[in-house]
């Protein structure tokens, strides 16, 4: 496992089911928020390319501001070590939640919505779009989960109306089976 210096103030408390990304907190507070840490493949870290692809990911999230897409917290471009930090999303992925009970499908519905019409707002035509790319996140208990659109490591900054639409129908494809 990592030293926990490698990665600034965020010491690593569990690794996620890949291997660059990792559950962590801030250094000495043991019972603050939890985070998720993601960095380049250790087989990626070689190419420039890998490495240009993963700033771009850093850079667009930078940009974005919304409660139904990937919150940026931290990041550090060091080309020997990147990593950007996002929040935790408590759900985990939607495909780990399918099916989905049957009342939190509006819900769900209208955030993923909500996400990608804000994507496209900013000239962002996001690729790669199924439920494992779309997190949930429950505050307590008592209230339905937020869809969150994530996972930014294809996009193009574009806004021909054919894309959209291309985008749309890999929403409809994600939405009809929840
Ligand atoms: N912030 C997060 N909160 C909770 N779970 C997360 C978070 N980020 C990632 N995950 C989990 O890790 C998985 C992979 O994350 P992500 O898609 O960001 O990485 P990736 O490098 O694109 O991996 P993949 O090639 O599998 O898509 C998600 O499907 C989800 O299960
Ligand atoms: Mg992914």
């Amino acid at each position: 496992m990592a030293d926990k210096q490698e990665f600034g103030p965020w010491e690593i408390v569990d690794k996620l089911n890949h291997d660059h990304l990792f559950k962590v907190r801030i250094s000495n507070r043991p019972t603050g928020s939890e985070y998720v840490l993601k960095t380049l493949f250790h087989s990626s870290r070689e190419g420039k390319d890998f490495y240009s692809g993963f700033r771009k990911e850093i850079t667009v999230l930078k940009q974005l501001n919304h409660p139904n897409v990937l919150e940026l917290v931290d990041y550090d471009l060091n080309p020997l070590n990147p990593y950007f930090v996002t929040p935790f999303y408590n759900m985990g992925s939607l495909e780990d939640m399918l099916p989905l009970r049957k009342n939190w499908k509006r819900r769900i519905t209208k955030g993923i919505i909500r996400g990608y019409s804000y994507l496209h707002q900013q000239g962002i035509i996001k690729f790669d779009n199924n439920p494992k790319n779309i997190f949930l996140h429950q505050n307590t208990t008592k209230k339905l989960p937020r869809a969150i659109v994530g996972d930014f490591g294809m996009f193009e900054l574009k806004t021909e109306p054919d894309l959209i639409t291309n985008t749309w129908m890999d929403v409809l494809d994600i939405v009809k089976v929840l």
